[in-house]
């Protein structure tokens, strides 16, 4: 691929994981408000949940961008001890000590207390609320900038690279079993749609991403 077409399509497969993420972000924070319920929520849901944001958000998209991306950015002109890319790793650590939190408690065999589960809740509602401004920061200034910084070979670079990645067999089938498992909660937890919700949506029409 050459030009404009390396440039739309070199994030796309970050753009895309932004998506569900989002969804499923959106669901955790549907459970997180169920949890306070009467009837409140299923625990085993939030070993789910957990499983989704541990091996896709984690092992699979935040390696994809701290593996594969940010060593790139890094050798094009972005600092790799300041700045953006230092401030995202940051908050990818923040988001796994939030999931790590959650899965403790998911793991909890005792029956969960009504203050087991506001904590439960209010520690779900952080981690959705970083999480949805983490994936805004990187829709709306790293992914932008790297698309006018780079010139088209290293995007095609990123490119590369991230198909790669995309097309390892463990990631594969990493993927196929956590994708299933993110449709079934965004099925069982809708929420009503929020303010703002669609911006890697608009950003993947933008890219040119279906
Ligand atoms: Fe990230
Ligand atoms: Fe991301």
């Amino acid at each position: 691929m050459q030009g404009r077409d390396t440039v739309i399509h070199a994030l796309s497969s970050l753009v895309r994981e932004h998506q569900v993420l989002s969804a499923l972000v959106d669901s955790l924070a549907a459970y997180a408000r169920r949890l306070l319920e009467p009837r409140g929520a299923a625990p085993r849901d939030l070993a789910a949940f957990t499983r989704v944001l541990s091996g896709f958000a984690d092992e699979l998209h935040h390696e994809k961008e701290e593996e594969i991306l940010q060593p790139i950015l890094s050798r094009h002109g972005f600092h790799w001890q300041d700045g953006v890319l230092a401030e995202v790793r940051s908050e990818h650590e923040r988001e796994r000590y939030l999931t790590e939190v959650l899965s403790q408690a998911a793991e909890c065999e005792l029956a969960w207390t009504a203050e087991d589960r506001r904590s439960i809740a209010a520690t779900a509602l952080a981690l959705v609320t970083f999480q949805r401004e983490h994936m805004d920061k990187e829709n709306h200034e790293l992914f932008p900038e790297v698309l006018r910084r780079l010139s088209s070979s290293a995007l095609e670079q990123v490119r590369a690279g991230l198909e790669r990645f995309d097309r390892a067999p463990r990631h594969v089938a990493l993927g196929v079993e956590l994708l299933r498992v993110a449709d079934d909660l965004i099925a069982r937890y809708p929420s009503a749609p929020r303010l703002g919700s669609g911006a890697a949506v608009a950003l993947g029409a933008t890219l040119g991403v279906r």
